[in-house]
Formats: structure tokens, C-alpha cells, sequence
């Protein structure tokens, strides 16, 4: 099967493209080489591990430069390409980030995804289409496991709420005919290669470089942390399984664990690593827990195996191997 993956090169997009190469797919990577954080040295961070990424998928998938909201150029790539499916990922993929330039987040989560629904219908080649959302579009989770049905989709900041408008539109271009779909709901996806500043990622390289991690109200924030070789694979199932047509999954670990377990997996392995409690909590951010991913399992036979103590050590091996984070602080491994 041919699939384009917009966004491709990002930390979840490159995990996919590899796992779809390796099943035999022909794998087309659309990019506009993006970064929305803020502080010189996170950009250059998340520019590095970009370049990391790559070399890793060097022959093994097309990489075409472009920006989603430009159709013209998505419609040369798609007619040249014509994949079978599209899997669109390409996003301002953070709160923070959407939060601090809402007309970039709705330009392009929002804008951008109407104008790629638009160009995979008139190019006639797209069969199936899957989109990466978010477990943000459930806002404040009230039940103890969030599932797709019953949940009330109440988004209370702005990537929430221009992920469930991108869903909106991926429904209504399908429901016009187009293509069938498949929404995917990830949450708190983690491991080595992320540059997004997310709270994973200042674990694991603040421990390796000896600086101290600070966790918001001492880390009791409780997430559903999911390993990307577990996340990816479930978006490879939606890719390539009939089954999943039509479907709208949460896929995670399935599992919520505090902040503060996340940096203690991370601190057993580096035991000098310093963490403490300060900052301010973001008010906008939505109460979150563990998602139900009966569905996945059931429909697409998706089967999460890293809980964060394994995805801790995995996330800490590779990024040993990083020459950025040589360390010299004692470690567990
Ligand atoms: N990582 C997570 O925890 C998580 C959780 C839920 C949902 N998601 C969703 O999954 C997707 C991928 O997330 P990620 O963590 O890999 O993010 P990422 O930032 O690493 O990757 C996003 C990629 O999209 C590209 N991009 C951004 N704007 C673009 C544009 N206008 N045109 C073309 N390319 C553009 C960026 O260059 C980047 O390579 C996003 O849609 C995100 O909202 C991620």
C-alpha cells in the first residue's frame, strides 16, 4: 500500500513511517519542517533530534518539503505519489504552543486540514484517510476510563478544541464520499526523539545533563503515558485494517500514572537525578486520566505493552546513544 503521512518527520510520524516501510508499505513523507517552541536552545534541541529521525528513515521513505496549507503544492505531491491513504499529522502538536499563537494553531490544525481533506478528495487516488486528534477533545475527563462513545467532547483550551474541529471536518468529508476514516484519540505519547519540550522529555534529559526536573503541584497530574512504538502501532492497525473504517479509537497505554511516577521511573534508572515541586500549574489545562482502549483491542486487535518503568529505560537507552546527552551522571540500565 502507498501512504502519505503529513507531518511525517515529526517524532510520531517518523515512528509510523518506519513500522509501515518495515510491513512493505511505500511510505511518502509531506513536511514543512516546523517548530513552535519558543527558547533558542529548544529549537535547536528539536532540530537536532529532526535530523536524528531522518537519518534513520534515509532510504526507506520519500520526503517532499511543503506546507499543508498550501494546496498547490500538496495536490503536485499527491497526483505524483497517489497514495492509497493519507494518515495526517501535521499540526501545532502542543497546548502550550497552540495556547501562545492561536492563529497559527487554527491556521494550520484547523485551515490546514480542510485544505488536505479538500486536495485528497479532488485527487481521486485517496481511499482512506486517518487523523491524528487528541484525548484533549474530551476536556475534563469525568469518568474514571474516557471511551470514544459516551464521553462528552467538551474541549476546554484551543488544540483541543482545533483537534475536534479537524474531526468535524475529516467526518464530513467522508460522510460526502470521499474516502472512508478513521480518528485516532493518542494521549501523552512519549520516547526518544521527541524535541517538543513535553514533560517526558525534561525527565529524561534533564536527569542525563544533572539538572533538576520541575514537577507543577509535585507531579500529581495523572496522564495516559504512551510508548511511541505502542502509539504508532496503533496507527499502523488503522492504517491497514478494514476493520478499522469508519472508527473513532482512543489509543494509549490504557493506563493513567501521575507525573511524579513518570519522573520516579525515570530517577530508579538515574538515581542522581533531582526533582522538585514548583512552577505554576497551567489553569487551562484540562483534567485528564486513563482512556479506554476496549474498542482498539477489540476492532483492530491493538495491544499496548510499555508501561513507563520499560519506557523509561527504553526512552534512556537510545537517548545514551545521543551524542547532545553524553552523561556523566551514575546510571541504572
Ligand atoms: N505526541 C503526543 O503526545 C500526541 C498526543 C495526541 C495527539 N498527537 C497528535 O499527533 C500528531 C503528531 O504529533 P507529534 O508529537 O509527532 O508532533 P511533532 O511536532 O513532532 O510533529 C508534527 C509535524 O508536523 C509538521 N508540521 C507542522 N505544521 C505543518 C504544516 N503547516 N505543514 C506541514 N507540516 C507541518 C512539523 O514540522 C512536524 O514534523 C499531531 O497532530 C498531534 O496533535 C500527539
Amino acid at each position: 500500500m502507498k501512504v502519505l503521512l503529513t507531518g511525517g518527520c515529526g517524532f510520531l510520524g517518523s515512528e509510523i513511517a518506519s513500522r509501515l516501510a518495515a510491513a512493505g508499505c511505500d511510505v511518502c513523507l509531506y513536511d514543512a519542517f516546523l517548530c513552535f517552541l519558543e527558547s533558542k536552545e529548544g529549537r535547536s534541541r528539536h532540530e537536532f533530534l529532526r535530523r536524528m529521525r531522518l537519518r534513520k528513515l534515509e532510504g526507506r521513505a520519500r520526503i517532499e518539503r511543503g506546507d499543508v496549507r498550501d494546496g498547490k503544492r500538496f495536490a503536485e505531491v499527491l497526483a505524483d505519489f497517489a497514495p492509497e491513504c493519507v494518515i495526517h499529522l501535521a499540526a501545532v502538536a502542543g497546548a502550550k504552543e497552540c495556547a501562545a499563537m492561536p492563529d497559527e494553531a487554527v491556521s494550520i490544525n484547523i485551515d490546514g486540514t480542510r485544505t488536505v481533506l479538500h486536495v485528497c478528495k479532488e485527487a481521486g487516488c485517496v481511499r482512506k484517510f486517518v487523523f491524528a486528534s487528541s484525548s484533549y477533545v474530551y476536556g475534563h475527563f469525568a469518568a474514571d476510563s474516557v471511551d470514544e462513545e459516551l464521553h462528552p467532547l467538551e474541549p476546554v483550551e484551543i488544540y483541543g478544541q482545533t483537534k475536534l474541529a479537524g474531526e468535524i471536518l475529516v467526518r464530513a468529508w467522508a460522510e460526502a464520499g470521499a474516502f472512508s476514516r478513521v480518528i485516532i484519540r493518542p494521549s501523552s505519547v512519549y520516547g526518544y526523539g521527541d524535541g517538543n519540550g513535553r514533560i517526558t522529555q525534561i525527565c529524561v534529559e534533564n536527569a542525563l545533563r544533572g539538572k533538576p526536573v520541575v514537577l507543577h503541584e509535585g507531579g500529581e497530574s495523572r496522564l495516559d503515558f504512551t510508548h511511541v512504538s505502542d502509539a504508532a502501532e496503533g496507527f499502523v492497525l488503522a492504517a491497514l485494517r478494514r476493520e478499522a473504517d469508519g472508527g473513532i479509537f482512543n489509543v494509549t497505554r490504557g493506563r493513567a500514572r501521575s507525573v511524579a511516577e513518570f519522573a520516579g521511573a525515570v530517577r530508579t534508572l538515574c538515581p542522581a537525578m533531582r526533582i522538585t515541586a514548583g512552577g505554576r500549574p497551567d489553569a487551562a489545562r484540562p483534567k485528564r486520566g486513563t482512556l479506554s482502549i476496549a474498542r482498539a483491542r477489540r476492532l483492530l486487535g491493538y495491544d499496548p505493552k510499555i508501561d513507563i518503568e520499560e519506557g523509561a529505560a527504553l526512552y534512556i537507552k537510545e537517548a545514551m546513544a545521543d551524542p547532545e546527552l553524553q552523561t556523566n551522571q551514575p546510571l541504572r540500565t
